[in-house]
């Protein structure tokens, strides 16, 4: 069995290399599920903007999605922008936690999903989301109009050079980062207050779990800000023994 995700009516297969046995799994796939227009391979997503390699193996060729999560309507196009659909538990996750009136700042944001699911699951009073793609900038303000959204804020640009420019502290910070070396949380520390929630996200193997702990430790008291770490999540499994994890911290 290949593993696979269904964006939208695409079917993505993850896969290095696509063979005959592959590709009459995809015929299969069109055939069972009537929902699926279209099967797409991915191998690998590399790169700052996180953008997959897609390769097109049955059905439709179509990239562009509507994609329904949570009650939100979410567009892009899977071959311009990352969107990981099983992220989406994690999303309502945080989503649940946003209190009445909260300022939330989503880093990283993508198309948007979690300044989406945020916006329409709570009842946070303004989200600003910094997207450093202007294709995925693009498809996040029409995510805010196709679910009809008045309190999120989409900016274009790089956290490094948005975070100084912004004259607010959040209460809740999202830093849904992607796979590289750099943590930003300078960045997120100069936008909180006492009382803000971070939830840095990472991906560790298990044994150096306790190292992303000192990791975020070792910036706090750079930063001269004291925290007290309240989670530590596995949100999914990436490789054998290898997460992409969640930790939540509060600024005290
Ligand atoms: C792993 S994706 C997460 C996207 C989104 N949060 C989601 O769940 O679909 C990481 C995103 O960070 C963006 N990015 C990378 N470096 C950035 C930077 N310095 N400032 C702003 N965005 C950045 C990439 O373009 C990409 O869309």
């Amino acid at each position: 069995m290949v593993a696979f995700d269904i964006i939208g009516n695409i079917a993505i297969l993850h896969l290095d290399k696509v063979t005959r046995q592959n590709k009459k799994f995809a015929k299969v796939l069109l055939k069972k599920h009537k929902n699926i227009k279209s099967v797409y391979s991915q191998s690998k997503i590399s790169g700052r903007l996180r953008i997959p390699k897609l390769r097109w193996i049955a059905g439709k060729k179509q990239t562009e999605i509507l994609h329904k999560e949570s009650g939100c309507v979410l567009k892009l196009d899977i071959n311009k922008c990352y969107f990981s659909p099983r992220l989406g538990t994690d999303r309502l996750e945080i989503a649940k936690k946003v209190k009445r009136g909260e300022k939330v700042l989503v880093m990283f944001s993508g198309v948007a999903p979690y300044g989406i699911v945020i916006g329409k699951k709570s009842k946070a009073k303004e989200i600003y989301c910094i997207e450093i793609s202007r294709m995925a900038s693009k498809y996040a303000k029409e995510n805010v109009r196709l679910n009809k959204l008045a309190n999120i804020k989409i900016i274009q640009g790089d956290v490094k050079r948005i975070i100084p420019k912004l004259k607010t502290k959040f209460d809740r910070i999202v830093m849904a980062r992607p796979q590289l070396k750099e943590t930003f949380l300078k960045e997120a520390f100069k936008v909180s207050k006492l009382g803000t929630i971070i939830h840095f996200y990472d991906f560790v193997k298990e044994q150096n779990l306790k190292e992303v702990e000192y990791k975020i430790t070792r910036e706090a008291e750079k930063a001269k800000k004291k925290i007290k770490i309240t989670k530590i999540k596995k949100v999914r499994e990436i490789a054998p023994y290898k997460y992409h994890i969640r930790i939540d911290f509060r600024i005290k």
